[in-house]
């Protein structure tokens, strides 16, 4: 309590002596790479008070913060159209997040993309070596004093597409909801999904004529995770599928385009008109309707523990806040939406000793902290050792190239010039198959066709990792590839378009020639991508422990279960399990909190 009296009062001293703002002073502000972004206002006589108006703690989103930046700087949206390069970093698939995701006031800068793309971007105070001495004063970091508990109905961890189906579900059902994040922004992998959400029996694939239904989704899934699956969870995957996509669509989401990913019997991915990525919009849509009802989500928030009663039933959790440090939150049901371990090198290895250093496709928060919480309260933890390569992350870096573009068109050739695979096998497959060829390496090609069909392809040419030709031989030579073969490929596979009839990789579908001018090519090797493994589950998303009874009061969706996908997951059924799984976590958490009479918690 003695420091935060005295951070205040420094800061009030600040407050006091130092408050001019750039844009009151009429002054351009460009800080020095070399000082924090706080050492560079104070430089311009810029006070804190610019920054910390409210003479109070910050919270964990750093609400209060960051309008200021936005006041004086102008929003994301005023720098993306003032930035000519051709990486934007202030209009990304990221949406529009809080300035000090990567603008940091008393540490070093980072640019939040550079998480996950290695692309060079300059960012003010990003070279600033460690805090001034007012960092104590001012951040309050490492509070230890745990303050009065609050109580929710339900708490969720994770804000991800299973954490915000659950929350906007049990909000509905008029449970009262917290939602915690523990990194600056929310979304997880979700936000990163590409190439759509399968669903079977809706609207649009009606309107298009494609003859769908849950038993072949059922059946296509089965297959895909080599019977390793739950057929019951299947079962409710594939059945509530369509009901996911009215749902989202209730919410004001677009999904109204369907295409074709690897090892679907039938074109059943849906994602916004044009070929948008639909992580990106989900999570948008999502986050929206979170925001309009008023539900209290927290980033910056990691749950460290969960609580238990004495009649073993979960009843809250303990979080790490940024600012606030550790707190506790009782609550009537946990839900556990916090994701898979694909970023998490040391548990990636452990199960899988072969994939240490490759590269992931996942954001830096898919640690697997939500299956380590689950395992310490009694959940049984499955399939851990299946991890799920994706067998076409950029060569350079990691930026998953969507399998839609290979959905739409494109084809997989080897350093040869030669096709070596039917391209809509399942990951698995077609991973094995990349692995097999000379420098465990290939090249995604595609022409202009395919590049119109699909929006999302455009951002790989922001990232600098595609290469053109005019003509196929132009494209070989700038691949190193013999010219003549990649020519005599792409003419064997017009050929076969042209007589719909793949002889020599029996693809199931070629849905258009690779003919028109220009040819583009991505060289792609296989990444890590997806969690099979996680805690199980029943068909009420109840966490089940040993004696194969539920934990009381627990839940759990999403990529931290493990069940459904078996040894391996068909693109776009990860988004349907977290949506279907995560609504029905919701619905029975909420239940549960009514049905609960007010108790005293008893925490261990
Ligand atoms: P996430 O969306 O990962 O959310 C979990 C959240 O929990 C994260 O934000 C994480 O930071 C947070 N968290 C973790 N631990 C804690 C803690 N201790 N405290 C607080 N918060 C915590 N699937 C498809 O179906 N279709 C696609 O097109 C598709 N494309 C993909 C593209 C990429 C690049 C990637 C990486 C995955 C893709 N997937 C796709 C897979 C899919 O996106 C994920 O499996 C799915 O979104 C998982 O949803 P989730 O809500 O379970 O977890
Ligand atoms: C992709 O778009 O290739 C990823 C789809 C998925 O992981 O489900």
């Amino acid at each position: 309590m003695k420091k935060i009296a005295t951070g205040l009062f420094v800061m009030a001293i600040f407050f006091s002596t130092l408050t001019a703002s750039p844009a009151q002073n009429g002054q351009e502000f460009s800080p020095s790479p070399n000082l924090s972004l706080a050492d560079s206002h104070g430089a311009k006589k810029i006070g804190c008070a610019s920054c910390h108006a409210e003479k109070r703690l910050l919270d964990d989103n750093e609400s209060a913060l960051n309008p200021r930046c936005v006041a004086c700087h102008g929003s994301m949206t005023d720098d993306a159209a003032k930035t000519k390069a051709l990486i934007n970093p202030h209009q990304s698939h990221l949406g529009a997040v809080a300035c000090t995701t990567c603008h940091h006031g008393h540490t070093a800068s980072q640019a939040y993309c550079q998480q996950c793309h290695n692309v060079a971007l300059a960012i003010p105070g990003g070279t600033a070596v460690e805090a001034r001495n007012t960092t104590g004063q001012l951040s309050f970091q490492n509070q230890t004093k745990e303050s009065k508990p609050q109580n929710v109905d339900v708490a969720i961890i994770g804000s991800g597409a299973a954490g915000f189906a659950a929350a906007i579900t049990a909000h509905d059902l008029g449970a009262t909801v917290v939602i915690l994040e523990k990194q600056p922004i929310t979304g997880g992998n979700s936000l990163l999904a590409a190439g759509g959400m399968n669903a079977a029996g809706t609207t649009y694939q009606e309107e298009r004529g494609i003859k769908d239904s849950a038993e072949l989704m059922y059946q296509d899934t089965l297959k895909g995770g080599k019977t390793l699956s739950d057929p019951d969870l299947v079962k409710i995957l594939a059945i509530k599928s369509a009901s996911a996509i009215d749902w989202l669509t209730g919410l004001g989401a677009d999904l109204s385009e369907v295409g074709r990913l690897a090892g679907a019997s039938v074109d059943r991915a849906h994602r916004p008109r044009g070929g948008a990525s639909i992580g990106t919009h989900l999570i948008s849509v999502l986050r929206k309707n979170a925001l309009d009802r008023g539900i209290d989500v927290r980033v910056n928030t990691r749950v460290v523990d969960l609580l238990m009663d004495k009649q073993g039933r979960v009843s809250g959790v303990r979080v790490y806040g940024k600012h606030r440090g550790l707190y506790t939150i009782t609550a009537r049901a946990v839900i556990d939406a916090a994701g898979g371990f694909s970023a998490n090198p040391v548990k990636v290895a452990f199960y899988r000793p072969e994939l240490a250093d490759m590269a992931t496709t996942n954001q830096p928060g898919a640690t697997g902290d939500g299956i380590d919480l689950g395992a310490i309260v009694g959940g049984v933890v499955l399939d851990m050792k299946e991890i799920q390569l994706h067998p076409t992350i950029a060569a350079t870096g990691r930026t998953m190239i969507t399998e839609a573009i290979r959905g739409n068109g494109a084809i997989l050739v080897n350093r040869e010039g030669k096709r070596f695979v039917n391209e809509l096998d399942t990951r698995d497959a077609v991973t094995a198959a990349v692995l097999a060829q000379p420098g465990k390496s290939a090249f995604l090609v595609f022409d202009e066709g395919v590049r119109k069909s699909l929006r999302q392809i455009e951002g790989y040419f922001s990232l600098g990792l595609v290469k053109e030709g005019d003509t196929p031989n132009e494209l070989g030579a700038r691949l190193a590839v013999s010219a003549t073969a990649l020519e005599a490929t792409l003419a064997s596979y017009n050929k076969a378009y042209d007589a719909k009839k793949d002889a020599d990789f029996r693809r199931p579908d070629l849905p258009r020639p690779l003919r028109s001018p220009k040819y583009y090519a991505v060289e792609v090797r296989p990444g890590i991508h997806y969690t099979m493994g996680g805690l199980k589950i029943n068909r009420e998303a109840q966490v089940l422990g040993k004696d194969g009874k539920p934990v009381p009061h627990f839940y759990a969706a999403g990529e931290v279960t493990g069940g459904v996908h078996g040894a391996n997951r068909l693109g776009g059924n990860a988004l349907s399990e977290a949506i279907t799984f995560g609504r029905i976590a919701g619905e029975n958490a909420a239940k549960q909190a009514k049905e609960q009479l007010p108790r005293k918690r008893q925490i261990r």
